[in-house]
């Protein structure tokens, strides 16, 4: 059965994933009309849902809510995902069909504005191997001289079928508090979520999964959408009173412009959605294996266990400090030593410096070419922390360059962390820094950058542009336009999308670097948290996790070796400890659950993950890879008396028997998956277990 029928009669289609479908249909005045998002139908089946749906303009309250880009004009009175204003003052469009075709998979109905040069191009593309739909919008302006201005252009909407209630998931956070998952009902209203930073941000993520009140982490109807975009971007959800639930989204926050200039053509980011009847863990497997499959560029590849400096030299990095670390590190079992902050000109604290990418040569007399040496000499990749986008005032760059920052005239400009934001909407700023990146990578051995991104936008202006906003959306582009030359020049070169910690985390900068770095809070127990709600979209592959002191930095916690190794062994692996100060018996220690996470590191990476418990004192997660299940449960505190029971597991062969790789154990998996996997916990707080088993 193709993915794609288009039935003219109606002027209907219908695009099917392997287990769902979705269908969509031109109206009498050739508005795109929602049909259908969810279990799959048969042609037949969509075409009696395609004559149910009623017509344009036949409701009082407007038509907005069912269409798969809500414009703006006639009686449409809910959020609009296209708002555009012609050189005349008129605002809205009226469509005339233009066409639609059909590739691979990839579909595009084209739509012309009536009066005006305006065409509107709605992308659908759909895979033989995933239940994930990308869609996206790309909006043209043919007239040979006349500006077109874009209030604005979301990549899709998506509509749900009509249900007496609905409860939308998403995540919030702060710096330090990233991917707080949060569920609550859809109030009748416009709810809008967004980053208005230039950045995906800390405090929402353009991931949101939407259900009727019902369903749970292993059942029920789940709607889920991600935006692939990391800068500003919003995300409107309306529930009218009349119970029309649809979402509006794209790149760029309100109030933004953008004038397309004749002939000019914008092209917004994909927005991709997933419905499932497996409730919210079908969802997330069904965005890891998508991610998987269709965004990351090296998903085959075990993502290497790292050690990274910040935590335990902060801003006193050189060469022989580093160096005692790379000894300590390689002991371990490390495969990637990546040297953090404070390597590079006058930057000896935040103050200072940033913007002046050479070693500093009282810390580095020799430049970083003997420390790269010693790193690959050991047997491990060398990798290096970079802050491409932003600028200290007091650096030779921004004295070269004060234009070369965001601003505007007569505002002041705000200092964050006593940095600036670089405009890398600017052609030379962004020619410069793929220059001096690319000289980098090349002259040190770098096998591994840190890509991090530690301020938010503010004065976002472009002084003497005619069309300044733009910036906000071109400097986006151009940190994927300099990573995607990077990558293309230096194939062996692997990336890590940091912006001070989770700041920029999205499907777009996954498209284009390898992990993420999750957070800058390293407490294991906080972590739990926080990976529960980042493994809602992104798989356990992507997530940067390592194992830091006790007490820890942000929190003051102790916690137990053990424990902080078990949680952060949930994703990549790294160690960010000061392994100088670590005990002979922690090194021992530290190496043997290094070695263990390498003998697991292929159901955890690359593994379908389970999330088995994660309400009350016990979480948990399992992975599944071929005829391996990987457990891992932590458990913070407990009251006396009250040992979590039997862990049951999911996806096993009921008719196989697995053994505990460690312990010799065996058990049944019809035993495992009805009445559960007896957990060994030590006691005391902060108890924690990895279970290896085999079939
Ligand atoms: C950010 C990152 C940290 C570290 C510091 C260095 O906060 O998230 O991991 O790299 O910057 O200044």
């Amino acid at each position: 059965m193709p993915h794609l029928l288009f039935e003219p009669h109606q002027r209907l289609w219908l695009l099917r994933t392997p287990a769902t479908s979705y269908a969509v249909r031109l109206d009498e005045d050739d508005n795109v009309r929602h049909v259908h998002w969810g279990a799959a139908l048969t042609p037949a089946q969509a075409r009696e849902l395609a004559e149910r749906t009623p017509p344009a303009g036949s409701s009082f309250d407007g038509t907005a809510g069912a269409e798969e880009l809500a414009g703006e004009g006639g009686a449409r009175f809910g959020p609009p995902g296209l708002q555009v204003r012609f050189a005349d003052g008129t605002r809205g469009v009226e469509w005339r069909y233009a066409g639609h075709d059909d590739e691979d998979g990839h579909l595009r109905i084209h739509l012309d504005d009536r009066h005006y040069p305006l065409r509107v191009t709605l992308h659908y593309r759909v895979y033989e191997d995933s239940d994930v739909i990308e869609r996206w919008t790309t909006v043209e302006n043919r007239d040979e001289r006349l500006p077109i201005t874009v209030q604005r252009c979301d990549s899709a909407s998506w509509t749900l079928p009509r249900r007496r209630d609905y409860r939308v998931s998403h995540l919030v956070g702060g710096w330090n508090s990233e991917f707080q998952l949060r569920r609550a009902g859809v109030p009748v209203a416009e709810t809008v979520f967004t980053s208005r930073r230039g950045m995906t941000s800390h405090h929402a993520n353009p991931w949101l999964a939407l259900d009727d009140g019902t369903a749970g982490e292993e059942h029920g109807e789940v709607w889920s959408t991600a935006l692939a975009w990391s800068g500003s971007w919003r995300i409107t959800l309306h529930r009218d009173p009349a119970g029309r639930t649809t979402w509006t989204g794209g790149h760029g926050h309100e109030g933004l412009t953008w004038s397309l200039a004749p002939g000019e053509t914008l092209d917004t980011p994909v927005f991709a959605g997933v419905f499932t009847t497996g409730g919210f863990g079908a969802a997330s497997r069904a965005w890891h294996a998508y991610v998987g499959r269709h965004v990351l560029a090296h998903p085959g590849e075990p993502r290497p266990v790292l050690y990274n400096s910040w935590e335990a030299t902060g801003f006193d990095v050189d060469e022989a400090g580093q160096a005692a670390l790379v000894a300590r590190a390689a002991r371990l079992g490390v495969e990637l030593f990546v040297v953090d902050d404070g390597w590079f000109g006058g930057r000896v604290s935040d103050r200072a410096g940033l913007g002046d990418w050479t070693p500093n040569p009282d810390r580095f007399p020799h430049g970083l070419r003997p420390l790269s040496a010693e790193v690959h000499r050991l047997g491990m990749l060398f990798g290096l922390w970079v802050e491409p986008e932003m600028v200290n005032p007091d650096s030779d760059l921004y004295r070269a360059h004060p234009d070369w920052v965001l601003h505007m005239a007569h505002r002041d400009r705000t200092e964050m962390r006593h940095q600036l934001v670089l405009n890398l909407a600017r052609p030379d700023t962004c020619e410069w820094a793929h220059a001096w990146l690319d000289r980098l990578v090349d002259e040190h051995d770098i096998d591994f950058l840190k890509w991090d991104a530690n301020r938010p936008f503010t004065e976002a202006g472009w002084p003497g542009h005619p069309d300044p906003d733009r910036l906000w959306i071109e400097h986006t582009r151009s940190v994927y336009q300099i990573i995607d030359r990077l990558r293309a020049d230096h194939p062996g070169l692997r990336i890590e999308a940091c912006a001070g910690g989770g700041g920029r985390a999205d499907l777009g900068i996954l498209a284009r670097t390898d992990q993420v770095w999750t957070s800058d809070n390293t407490d294991a127990v906080d972590r739990i948290g926080i990976q529960h709600g980042f493994s809602q979209l992104f798989p356990a592959q992507v997530m940067g996790a390592w194992v830091t002191d006790s007490p820890n930095v942000a929190t003051a916690r102790e916690t137990p070796l053990r424990f902080r190794f078990h949680v952060a062994m949930a994703g990549a692996l790294g160690v960010g400890g000061d392994l100088t100060s670590w005990t002979e018996d922690e090194l021992k220690e530290a190496a043997e659950m290094v070695a263990t996470y390498k003998r697991v590191r292929p159901a955890v990476q690359h593994g379908t993950a389970y999330r088995l418990a994660g309400d009350g004192a016990l979480t948990a997660v399992g992975y599944a890879h071929e005829d391996q299940f990987v457990v891992l449960a932590w458990c913070p505190s407990r009251p006396f008396g009250h040992e979590p029971g039997p862990l049951r597991l999911a996806a096993l062969d009921p008719d196989a028997t697995y053994r505990d790789q460690d312990t010799g154990a065996t058990y049944s998996g019809a035993v495992l998956m009805r009445s559960g996997l007896p957990l060994s916990l030590p006691k005391g707080d902060h108890a924690s277990v990895l279970v290896h088993l085999a079939r």
